[in-house]
């Protein structure tokens, strides 16, 4: 064997002893590295519930999170949580974006609203809850608009503001733009979807405060304040969180959960033949087993509902979007994404292992 330089002086034993430390070094080194960051492999499946990461190998950071299209890209937002700190210590730092080109694969954009950690009085000053961000295009003022759930610094979860914020480009950067009270209270509203009908009007439906009915409000034409009153929306239980309403062939179809704080509880499916209702209730649409978690449908396999995807490029593919929730380190959080399966018209949702876009069926 080639005797390393420097240990050529050196008695046999000796020799044998820097060379073991030498090994051990190397493996210890390869074993970190591949702990702190995995090396990229282009994924060609979902993994519900386990590990995403992205093209760089970190952990995808973007919970409660929505997706849009835009010119041949899907671009992802969700909450950037914070490293090292609970939801309890304030783990909120802003709106995080990816962006993909097949919805597996998902390359970090970095985040593109941040919360403030200079000024206090700001309305984003650090220490504030900055939740579920969905971001909607404006076809008129060719803008990418972003809402989000803001509770203001040292204000908690009572009073509730919807905050928006602007940018030019899908992948951002956003800039803030200001805030409203959601759902027509001076308490403001919570959980929300942003739905976007063919004629171009959007709608705010949100479970508002304090009394949790769950109301459904419209938006002037710069999609930047509502315009006129709330409405109740008929048919649907109070204390529906995690909405998220979709259209297809001439029907809406809103997914939701029931309000347990960040523990996970059973979800909600509703049909509606007009956006403002009346709502049809047709119970849990979930079915099957997560093994992963050991959580079944009574708690939506451990997760919350978020978003639901249209899959560009095959008829009638939409994505139901999750969020395992990690209080005590939120940024541990985890996604479920599932096919949304329709038979009758009706949506349902079961748990699979692994997938791809081949459940779609063509
Ligand atoms: C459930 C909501 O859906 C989440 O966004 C978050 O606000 C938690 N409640 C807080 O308990």
């Amino acid at each position: 064997m080639q005797k390393l330089f420097f240990t050529q002086f050196l008695p046999n034993h000796f020799q044998m002893k820097i060379f073991n430390v030498i090994i051990i070094n190397v493996l210890v080194s390869i074993l970190c590295y591949s702990q702190t960051q995995k090396p990229f492999l282009m994924q060609t499946d979902f993994h519900p519930a386990q590990i995403w990461s992205d093209t760089n190998g970190n952990p995808i950071n973007a919970h409660g999170g929505g997706v849009i299209f835009f010119e041949g890209k899907y671009y992802w937002y969700g909450e950037h949580k914070l490293a090292g700190k609970s939801e309890a210590q304030f783990a909120d730092g802003g709106i995080h974006c990816y962006s993909s080109e097949d919805l597996f694969n998902w390359k970090d954009e970095g985040i593109v609203l941040s919360v403030d950690y200079q000024d206090e009085k700001s309305d984003l000053a650090y220490g504030c809850i900055l939740e579920r961000p969905k971001v909607v295009y404006n076809e008129k003022n060719k803008q990418f608009v972003a809402y989000f759930k803001l509770y203001l610094r040292g204000i908690g979860y009572e009073t509730s503001n919807v905050g928006v914020a602007v940018s030019d480009k899908p992948a951002g950067p956003f800039v803030y733009h200001h805030r409203f009270h959601g759902g027509g209270s001076p308490k403001g509203s919570g959980d929300f979807s942003m739905f976007r009908d063919d004629d171009g009007n959007l709608y705010h439906l949100t479970v508002r405060k304090p009394d949790k009915a769950f109301v459904i409000g419209k938006l002037d034409g710069d999609y930047y304040y509502p315009e006129g009153d709330y409405q109740i929306c008929k048919g649907i239980e109070l204390h529906t969180e995690a909405p998220v309403v979709i259209k297809r062939k001439g029907v809406y179809h809103l997914l939701g959960s029931g309000s347990s704080g960040w523990k996970p509880n059973a979800a909600r499916y509703y049909t509606s033949k007009s956006i403002l209702g009346e709502w049809t209730y047709h119970g849990n649409p979930c079915h099957g087993y997560n093994k992963i978690d050991s959580v079944g449908i009574e708690k939506t396999f451990g997760g919350q509902s978020s978003y639901i995807i249209p899959v560009q490029g095959i008829s009638d593919a939409y994505i139901a979007m999750f969020d395992i929730w990690r209080p005590e380190n939120p940024v541990a959080g985890r996604y479920i994404w599932l096919p949304i399966e329709i038979k009758e018209d009706k949506f349902s949702i079961t748990w699979r292992d692994n997938w791809n876009l081949d459940a779609f069926g063509q």
